[in-house]
């Protein structure tokens, strides 16, 4: 009978089933993914080592003194979590208070399609995750579907859409010569799409050209879509960001919701609470009636369920405490303001720069714009000089995240901007 050793020495002494060599070749021919063209630029930046550089690539909001901010209303509830929290599970659908306040933001306190359990709506990991719900739920259940994604956007709903197996078509949005919204282009695309067509809208502070419609504009918008039955999708990622009050920035869904539209919504506490790294967001879908409201959440909890089973607690948490306290609603609501009222500040103030410059272009836009970002009409070329001489850092596409610049450097990006623009 062979020994325990024997019997040991001859398992480690088998040849692996696989070789080395063939091991290595599983992944020798994947290629290195190309750089997310926002998160690069951060990259860039940190590697810089020169005092003077400027970060205005990412969309993260930093006080004048040009550092991240944590909301007292945020160290409030954070408090009262403490020692409370267990670590269970949330259920699929995620935190059932947090997504009723935050229906309660996008639809209203008093509306109808929350009294009327019309909403199916579930937390989802912040805005990204809430779009990339709604585009697998798409594919799923409306498969012959396509979504019509606006000309510029953020460049991950390209991704979104196109990881969920969603054909993509664009509409015309924004209009280089004047740098402000192509209506009658648009108005076209709308009007052209076949009937009852997916549309992406961002619902406020459009990112990246900081242009949004009018509330007249929207109304025609609204009209148009029911004329051809179509479905918008309002992707809401800066609620309160754009004039300083949520109300108001909810102003182009209300109007949806007031023509009986269905819609569907995702929203983000990423830049509002500053909660980005917290991912807490939510994806609702406006129904006919209760009981397709009951199918569709079940449906979106299944889609969740082999990805992630149910999202996280820490955040959820600090926004349902916020919401449902009234004191801390109100910090939250002026603490919004000041971070929204500085933004539109650093925009006055980086034009009146340049024109102290005496730059020969028109820097109207940077105040006619809205939200976190300027698109400045600069040229990928431009963008570069800024980067090499200046060490400012942004994407190619010229957009400015506002919230990067503060009272100690607009001086100095105006001054670049004027430099690598006055030969233009
Ligand atoms: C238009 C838009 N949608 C969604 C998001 C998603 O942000 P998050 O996933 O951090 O909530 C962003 C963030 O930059 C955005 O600009």
């Amino acid at each position: 009978m062979a020994s325990k050793t024997a019997i040991f020495r001859g398992i480690l002494s088998q040849k692996p089933r696989f070789g080395a060599r063939s091991m290595s070749s599983l992944f020798q021919n994947i290629e290195p993914a190309p750089k997310d063209p926002i998160l690069g630029v951060t990259e860039a930046f940190l590697a810089d080592p020169s005092p003077d550089k400027v970060n205005v690539g990412v969309g993260a909001y930093r006080d004048d003194n040009g550092k991240p901010v944590v909301l007292e209303c945020v160290r409030k509830a954070e408090r009262r979590v403490a020692g409370n929290l267990n670590m269970e599970y949330l259920p699929m659908g995620g935190s059932i208070k947090m997504v009723e306040e935050t229906l309660n933001l996008a639809y209203g306190e008093n509306s109808d399609f929350i009294k009327e359990k019309r909403i199916a709506a579930v937390q989802a990991l912040s805005g990204t995750g809430a779009c990339r719900l709604f585009a697998d739920f798409q594919k799923r259940f409306l498969p012959d579907s396509q979504i019509y994604i606006p000309v510029p956007t953020w460049s991950n709903h390209h991704n979104i859409w196109r990881d969920a197996h969603v054909p993509q078509r664009t509409f015309h949005y924004y209009h280089p010569e004047s740098k402000g919204l192509d209506f009658a282009s648009l108005m076209d695309d709308v009007k052209n799409a076949p009937n009852g067509s997916f549309f992406l809208l961002h619902a406020c502070a459009h990112n990246p050209t900081g242009v949004d419609p009018t509330e007249e504009q929207w109304r025609e918008i609204s009209y148009q879509f029911k004329v051809k039955n179509h479905f918008p999708f309002f992707d809401m990622a800066y609620q309160g960001f754009a004039s300083g009050d949520p109300e108001r920035d909810a102003k182009a869904i209300r109007i949806f919701l007031e023509d009986g539209h269905l819609i569907g919504c995702a929203q983000s506490y990423a830049k509002n609470m500053g909660l980005y790294g917290q991912r807490v967001g939510c994806l609702s879908v406006l129904c006919e009636d209760e009981k397709q409201a009951v199918a569709v959440k079940s449906q979106l909890q299944q889609i969740a369920r082999p990805m992630y089973s149910n999202p996280p607690i820490h955040g959820a948490l600090i926004v349902s405490i916020i919401l449902s306290d009234p004191d801390l609603k109100n910090m939250w609501l002026k603490e919004v303001k000041v971070m929204a009222d500085r933004i539109i500040g650093m925009r006055s103030a980086l034009k009146e720069n340049l024109e102290k410059l005496g730059s020969p272009l028109s820097w109207e836009h940077i105040t006619n714009q809205i939200g976190m970002f300027c698109y400045s009409g600069m040229t990928p070329e431009q963008v570069d000089r800024l980067t090499k001489e200046f060490h400012i850092y942004m994407t190619r596409n010229g957009r400015i995240s506002m919230a990067g610049v503060t009272t100690g450097n607009v001086g100095y990006l105006a001054n670049a901007i004027h430099e690598v623009t006055k030969c233009a």
